[in-house]
């Protein structure tokens, strides 16, 4: 700009550009989202400039005017984006030119876009942890109300995807409650780590003008000042814990997903997909087909890229500010925007499921899953564990060639296994399994329900 009377047609270091690199340079049509924040940024920065005496007081309202009429010019869609211009920065700065004319040049005292754009980062992250905390509480409200509906409801617990052990229902759906709690502390520690107003940082190595940080901070909702100008410009720590908290929380909304296609597939039909969340063939005319939670599996595996992605960006780069750092735009925005949808739809899929009561009680009625409790009763007899495995083992494997289940056998075939057994033993059920394992965090209805209070008490209280 070095005509200070004439407007800025251009970005001062995009002029001269072979048109190649500048639309390789343009990061327009990614951070122009981040308009609301730089808007926030430079009304903030023109009120302290003013306070300051830096600026006039009637310049720092005719910038502050004209830069409200550009937020409402860009949320009318009527802001005129020229991808010329590079970023969101600079056309914002050339709508300023024309609408106040040369003042709009003193804006960009005493700041950089260094400091600017990892200002703006911070305010986005900030309140995306928010926004996904909010959506991750009204999912564990469904799986709480999903949970406590269900009491009642016993069902085959898997390892290895082989029949293990009876569970409750509202045990096993409470699981996803805890790693979501997990996701939440992460998403609030990230929240708190990004709350660092890094404005004032100018370039890297600060600006050589009175200004008055506290006062930017106070202004745009900051808590603290980064205490470093260089690591101010630089750092993108609080964008990696960001995406990796969302990795982590996506890669958890995985497995839900992953559970809900097995479980409504035919030969589970443990439950019911409702209408409105499953999906139609364009050829086969019989399917309820679970595509959403099928995207929901491929987006953790996107958000899991973009983190090796953002590291990848950041690990090698000299200090302080090097162009790579405009990379980082993509990965955060869509891991932000993958996790928050799919909070959100997993919200309200999951609270419209249905679960198939009787088909879940049916299989939790085979009696392989009552292997261990039996070997257990042999224990209590005073029989060492090893040996009441053995025991029981063979004894599975004697019913399994007779082609038979344990209600076919009498006490005399079963001691044939170990004399400990008794005839209670052959009344064995879920149920009593179930009830059996009472101790903090198993899955007797009397811990299942302390944990729903515990978890109640928790959405009362927490964020
Ligand atoms: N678009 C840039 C980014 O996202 C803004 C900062 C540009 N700074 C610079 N020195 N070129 O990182």
């Amino acid at each position: 700009m070095s005509n200070p009377e004439s407007p800025s047609p251009t970005s001062p270091t995009a002029q001269g550009l072979h048109p190649l690199a500048l639309a390789y340079s343009a990061s327009l049509h990614w951070d122009r989202r981040l308009y609301r924040y730089d808007i926030a940024c430079s009304i903030a920065h023109a009120r302290m400039l003013a306070r300051q005496g830096i600026i006039a007081p009637e310049e720092a309202q005719k910038l502050a005017q004209a830069l409200e009429e550009i937020r409402e010019e860009i949320e009318a869609g009527a802001f005129p984006f020229r991808q010329e211009l590079e970023d969101i920065h600079m056309n914002i700065e050339a709508r300023l030119f024309e609408k106040v004319g040369e003042v709009a040049g003193k804006l960009h005292t005493a700041r950089s876009r260094n400091d600017l754009i990892a200002t703006d980062l911070r305010l986005f992250v900030m309140d995306a942890c928010q926004e996904a905390i909010r959506a991750l509480r009204e999912l564990q409200r469904a799986i709480l109300d999903k949970a406590e509906a269900h009491l009642g409801v016993v069902m085959p617990g898997y390892t290895h995807l082989q029949g293990a052990q009876p569970l409750l229902l509202s045990h096993h759906l409470m699981a996803y409650f805890w790693m979501l709690e997990r996701d939440r502390e992460r998403l609030e520690g990230c929240r708190v780590r990004a709350d660092e107003l890094p404005l004032g940082a100018g370039a890297l190595a600060g600006v050589p003008y009175p200004i008055d940080r506290q006062f930017l901070a106070q202004q745009l909702g900051f808590s603290r000042l980064s205490p470093n100008s260089v690591d101010a410009v630089s750092s993108r720590d609080f964008a990696v814990e960001f995406v990796a908290a969302a990795a982590i929380c996506l890669t958890h909304l995985s497995r839900l997903a992953e559970e809900v296609v097995l479980w409504a597939s035919p030969p589970f039909a443990f439950l019911e997909l409702p209408q409105e969340f499953a999906t139609g063939s364009s050829i086969m005319p019989q399917k309820r087909n679970p595509d959403l939670a099928e995207l929901a599996r491929a987006k953790a595996a996107r958000v899991a890229g973009h983190l090796v992605a953002l590291l990848g960006i950041i690990k090698g780069l000299p200090l302080a500010y090097n162009r790579d750092l405009q990379e980082d735009k993509v990965p955060l925005f869509e891991s932000a925007d993958a996790l928050i949808s799919t909070l959100r739809l997993f919200a309200a899929m999951l609270s419209r499921l249905q679960f198939r009561i009787d088909v879940l009680e049916k299989a939790a009625q085979d009696p392989a899953l009552l292997a261990t409790d039996l070997a257990d009763r042999l224990v209590k007899r005073g029989m060492p564990f090893r040996q009441a495995h053995q025991a029981v083992k063979e004894l599975f494997s004697y019913l399994r060639e007779a082609g038979k289940d344990l209600s076919h056998l009498t006490l005399d075939e079963m001691r044939r296994f170990c004399p400990f057994f008794k005839e209670e033993d052959l009344a064995l059920d879920p149920w009593t399994a179930v009830k059996d394992r009472d101790h903090p965090g198993g899955t007797s209805p009397q811990r299942v329900r302390e944990q729903i209070a515990l978890a109640r008490h928790l959405l009362k209280e927490g964020p």
